[in-house]
């Protein structure tokens, strides 16, 4: 039996607009620098809190949407719901139905906000009362990208990316996604960047400074990924990818995260969709998304 109340959120995704990788971790994770940004393109997430015992989550596609929906025992909210239930300390039931629009495994960031998204739900609706940093704890045992989306905006991340300050950001930027429908694995990313040499050592602090500043021609031009020569490696035609978006005119171009996503920054909207016009051959899919600030 469904109880009549129900929490509706819009989980938003986002991207690394700085990402360094700073060596492989004991734990087999990897120790990060990281700038998250949030970028206005959302799945709706609606849950309830169900009378039995059983989570169960409905995942459907946007029309625009291609991709292969997780086995729920591998969808983060699943398991979302599953860590917050073993922190209550007794078996809870909740129903939870998802729609997406951000692309699946595509370095977005999607499932990790779902997963977030749940959390919140369920620490109102089963009334758990976790704190934000409880609540954050348990995020970060669902995956590494969670605690930063809780809050949600920009933010620098350290150690796993579960250490988070808030960072201050121009109001808006503008994005042109160019996505592709072959996703890639973000594990088997970090295991071709082991058999990288390792990278040069780039700190974050100039990023922070022209997000500061309000400057995005600035942000442009400091985007950095390390990830990108191992994603680059496991899928060469990201790099002419990367170009492509470069020569169509945006102001800088990077990988979105662990890819395939790849991501171009516009002066405004109307230089986002002419960039997008443009590179319309050489994507599955693009679409122009300003900033979101939470
Ligand atoms: O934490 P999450 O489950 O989202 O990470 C997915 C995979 O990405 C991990 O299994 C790990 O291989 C890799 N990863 C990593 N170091 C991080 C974050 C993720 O090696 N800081």
């Amino acid at each position: 039996m469904r109880s009549a109340a129900a929490v509706r959120l819009r989980t938003n995704a986002k991207v690394n607009l700085f990402l360094r990788v700073r060596g492989r971790r004991p734990d087999g994770y990897h120790e990060l620098e990281s700038v998250f940004h949030g970028i206005a393109l959302a799945d709706d997430v609606e849950v309830r809190a169900t009378a039995g015992h059983d989570v169960e989550v409905d995942l459907r596609l946007a029309d625009d949407v291609i991709g292969e929906v997780p086995a729920p025992h591998e969808n983060l909210a699943t398991i979302a719901a599953g860590r917050l239930s073993a922190r209550a300390g007794t078996k809870r039931g909740a129903a939870i139905a998802i729609l997406k629009r951000i692309p699946l495994a595509a370095g977005l960031g999607g499932g990790s906000g779902n997963a977030a998204g749940v959390l919140v739900a369920l620490n109102e609706l089963w009334q758990v009362g976790l704190g934000s940093d409880e609540l954050k704890q348990v995020a970060g045992e669902v995956g590494s990208d969670v605690p930063y989306c809780i809050e949600g905006g920009t933010a620098l991340a350290t150690a796993r990316g579960e250490h988070l300050t808030a960072l201050p950001s121009p109001a808006s930027m503008w994005f042109v996604l160019g996505i592709s429908n072959h996703p890639l694995y973000t594990r088997e990313v970090y295991a071709a960047w082991d058999d990288l040499e390792p990278p040069e050592e780039v700190g974050s602090a100039a990023m922070i400074f022209a997000l500061g500043a309000g400057d995005p021609g600035e942000v442009a031009a400091l985007l950095h990924n390390d990830l990108e020569p191992a994603a680059f490696g496991l899928r060469p035609e990201l790099q002419a990818k990367k170009d492509a978006m470069v020569a169509a005119g945006a102001l800088g171009a990077a990988l979105a995260g662990s890819g395939p996503t790849v991501y171009g920054i516009a002066t405004d909207r109307a230089h986002g969709e002419s960039i997008a016009t443009r590179i319309a051959g050489d994507f599955d899919r693009v679409v122009v998304v300003p900033s979101s600030p939470h």
